[in-house]
């Protein structure tokens, strides 16, 4: 059972604008405690509706200690599901993508149609009822191609991320792209570090060399008022492109320009792909970065997509999914080459990775104290952090909500008389 009243206490001790209290980065209760109330309780960007191309395709994830599956049915309906058995509870479906035309669990055969409905269930009494045995539906949503998931019974308002962020993704045609590689890095840092460090640019310059080429590190994500910006506030509003920026609580997005005189985000800012995903101004159009706290953040350029994902699997080890996905009638080794696609973001992520763990090693340490943020430079990490608190803080206020209606009346009685 998570001492709450002490997590309480160690968030009231953070202080603002600094890096969180050691706890937060190595304790095994702050790891219980964030699956349950950050990542259970939050949208998930699980992948794009490509990776389901044709019915009976499902995309298996797992969010904290909770596998999932997105499952493509017959007439083309995606539905997401706890990848989870209704008879003794073995994992279905093996994480990663496949195709099946039933979802049958490796245990004992039960059998599920891509409905989730139980459809057969081999050697039960004649009193077994199938009907209300199908796998539990788990809260999916799509935009413009991009799927969210929320293992929460009253997920948070999803609309107005929908309606902001589509004007921004449709021109990039996700739902006619494919994934082209994914990979896949255990890193031995806690969550909080690998996210901190995804939502900066500071380090960018001295430990991404390569990034660095095409990617604005100076400004980060911030848009600063240079010629640069301007010109490309004008060339994209030309085109009829918006560029945000938009942002809501736990989600931003905005278009952004990249160094001037490249087009991509490659390491010679040269398009990797020739068949672009994205047919407006030649796919010149900058990269669309969306992000969601607590876990991810993606780039759209012109002729590809980049999705990074950190998901929390101990206190001090998360795993980083990345994907790439181009056009789908780009053909490996015709009109891209998988070097040429993922070199810039394999060697980013590499470096982030080592930078993640080496943060860890110092957090772990005795002289380990809350430091502060470039109000600047670390804006995005400030907001983070702060969306962080806030989501804990309002768990532990429902948590407390509940304990409260729970006790005997009499015992509630006798705390408002105290
Ligand atoms: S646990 Fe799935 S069939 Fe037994
Ligand atoms: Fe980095």
């Amino acid at each position: 059972m998570l001492d709450l009243a002490r997590i309480r206490a160690l968030l009231q001790s953070r202080v603002a604008g600094h890096t969180l209290p050691q706890e937060f980065y190595t304790d095994p209760d702050i790891f219980e405690f964030d699956l349950e109330a950050i990542h259970s309780r939050c949208w998930i960007l699980a992948g794009l509706e490509c990776e389901l191309p044709s019915a009976g395709s499902y995309l298996a994830i797992t969010i904290g200690r909770s596998p999932i599956v997105i499952v493509r049915d017959n007439d083309g309906t995606l539905r997401a599901f706890h990848n989870t058995c209704r008879h003794r509870g073995a994992q279905i479906c093996e994480q990663g993508h496949g195709r099946k035309t039933r979802l049958v669990c490796p245990y004992h055969q039960w059998t599920y149609r891509l409905d989730g409905s139980l459809q057969a269930a081999a050697r039960m009494q004649p009193s077994f009822d199938p009907s209300g045995l199908g796998l539990r539906p788990v809260p999916l949503e799509n935009v413009a191609g991009s799927l969210y998931v929320c293992l929460a019974d009253d997920p948070p308002r999803f609309d107005e991320f929908r309606d902001r962020l589509t004007p921004l993704l449709a021109p990039h045609h996700l739902a006619d792209a494919k994934l082209a590689h994914e990979s896949t890095l255990v890193e031995r840092a806690n969550w909080k570090l690998v996210m901190e460090n995804a939502r900066e640019c500071y380090h960018c310059a001295a430990r991404h060399p390569g990034l660095s080429v095409p990617f604005p590190v100076w400004r980060g994500s911030r848009l600063a008022d240079s010629a640069i910006v301007e010109r490309f506030e004008a060339r994209m509003e030309a085109v009829g492109l918006s560029i945000g920026p938009v942002q809501g609580d736990w989600w931003q997005a905005s278009r952004f320009p990249l160094n001037d005189g490249f087009m991509s985000l490659t390491p010679d800012g040269k398009p990797c792909v020739s068949k672009p995903m994205c047919q407006v101004a030649g796919g010149d159009v900058g990269s669309l970065r969306w992000a969601l706290e607590p876990h991810s953040f993606c780039h759209a350029l012109g002729e590809y997509v980049v999705m990074f994902s950190a998901m929390p699997t101990a206190p001090q080890e998360t795993i980083v999914t990345c994907k790439w996905f181009v056009h789908k009638d780009a053909v490996e080794g015709v009109d891209y080459t998988l070097d040429g696609l993922t070199r810039l973001w394999n060697e980013t992520n590499l470096q982030d990775r080592d930078l993640a763990e080496n943060n860890q090693r110092g957090v772990n340490g005795r002289g380990y104290r809350p430091g502060p943020y470039s109000e600047e430079a670390e804006h995005l990490v400030i907001r983070l952090v702060d969306w962080y608190c806030a989501q804990a803080g309002r768990y532990l206020d429902d948590s407390a909500g509940r304990a409260s209606k729970a006790r005997p009346v009499s015992e509630r009685k006798a705390r408002l008389a105290s």
